[in-house]
């Protein structure tokens, strides 16, 4: 097995969850807790249901300042480097449904000076990706009211003077351990860590008042706010909540995440219902047996078998009819091209209303950005 790496910027190996757990000092979202969430909430989504959330900071606390009536903000954000894939929206499907259920406002940071600065790609390749990326995030609903888009570099004049304030306050050995950086990197790279720390205290400092802050993430982005979280109080803020995601597992097999640049191992949100059948055809993961008669005899494993843990994961709305699934599947009954072959229909008709909408997005973009003072 490949050595297990999670950060930002490399994500490789098979992630151990309970490592993570237990080496980052995060908590488990437990029973009691979900019970908790369901308290505000008719059904808890998919994501929560079947541990695709499975982590968190403090949201015990966030929980008793909404219950006291002190509601909190949501963050996340998207690094605009290339296409949108189906990896990326189970955290911001999410999300939405925390903006729904809580009635909450959504601060979303689009980290175009980040992308620019980790990948070989020019300023406007970048540029390029960030508006297509916003296509997407629009496409999923996000109330315009309560929402508001940060890019980086377009509205410097809000989130710099606040990213000096946390850049001032870490030092350089701490960015290195944090993340294995070496001397090689290039000192915007470093510097970075106190650009995504900010969306986090904005409403806060525009209302000139302290407000909870809630973000979910995929766990890859917990080592930003492992180090900035120190830093929130020694400027007079709250630490923002945090809860934290696995992994869609890439096309090709369960370690790592997906990633879209190469095509093996992502489904575009601009995949054409063909192209998609392709992937899933070609490239998911099968945990079926080898031969259809070996199939028959011992059953499929559902546990490393990826169209089945994107059902699980995303596609498949119904406990019951996941269940059915898993144990025709295990038993042999069901065949691995009849599983895929359900998937790719799930993932179609989830794509057709999402490409729908996201043409429609292009005219809404405005209503999203957030206006430089
Ligand atoms: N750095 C993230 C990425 O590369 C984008 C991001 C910015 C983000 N702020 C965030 C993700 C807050 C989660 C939470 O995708």
């Amino acid at each position: 097995m490949k050595k297990e790496v999670i950060s930002p910027w490399e994500v490789s190996g098979e992630v151990n969850y309970d490592k993570f757990i237990k080496e980052f000092g995060v908590s488990k979202i437990d029973n009691k807790l979900l019970n908790r969430i369901k308290k505000h909430t008719k059904e808890l989504p998919i994501a929560l249901r079947r541990q695709v959330f499975f982590a968190h900071r403090d949201l015990n606390w966030i929980l008793d300042e909404y219950d006291k009536g002190n509601k909190f903000f949501l963050y996340t954000g998207c690094g605009p480097s290339g296409p949108i894939h189906l990896g990326h929206l189970g955290t911001w499907v999410f999300t939405k449904w925390l903006q729904d259920t809580f009635d909450v406002d959504l601060w979303f940071q689009f980290t175009d000076d980040e992308k620019f600065l980790f990948k070989n790609k020019s300023y406007e390749e970048i540029q390029k990706w960030t508006q297509e990326n916003m296509l997407d995030v629009i496409a999923l609903g996000f109330n315009p009211k309560k929402t508001h888009f940060i890019i980086d570099t377009k509205n410097a004049n809000l989130i710099y003077p606040e990213a000096i304030k946390f850049a001032k306050k870490i030092n350089f050995s701490t960015i290195k351990s944090a993340f294995g950086f070496t001397n090689e990197k290039n000192i915007g790279e470093i510097f970075f860590t106190s650009m995504q720390a900010v969306p986090a205290i904005i409403p806060s400092v525009l209302e000139k008042k302290n407000i909870p802050c809630l973000i979910p993430l995929a766990i890859d982005q917990d080592p930003h706010f492992r180090v900035a979280r120190d830093i929130y109080p020694k400027l007079g803020y709250y630490k923002p909540s945090l809860i934290h995601s696995v992994f869609l597992p890439p096309l090709i097999g369960m370690g790592g995440k997906m990633s879209s640049s190469e095509d093996k191992i992502a489904i575009l949100t601009t995949d054409s219902p063909k192209t998609v059948r392709k992937k899933i055809n070609k490239y998911a993961f099968s945990g079926g047996g080898k031969t259809t008669e070996e199939h028959r005899k011992n059953g499929g494993n559902t546990k490393v078998d990826v169209s089945f843990q994107y059902l699980k994961m995303f596609f498949e709305p119904s406990d019951k009819k996941l269940e059915e699934i898993k144990k025709k599947y295990e038993s042999g009954e069901m065949l691995t091209g009849e599983l895929k072959a359900y998937l790719i229909e799930k993932i179609n008709e989830f794509l057709k209303k999402h490409q729908q909408k996201r043409k429609e997005a292009k005219k809404n973009i405005d209503k999203f950005l957030i206006k430089n003072q």
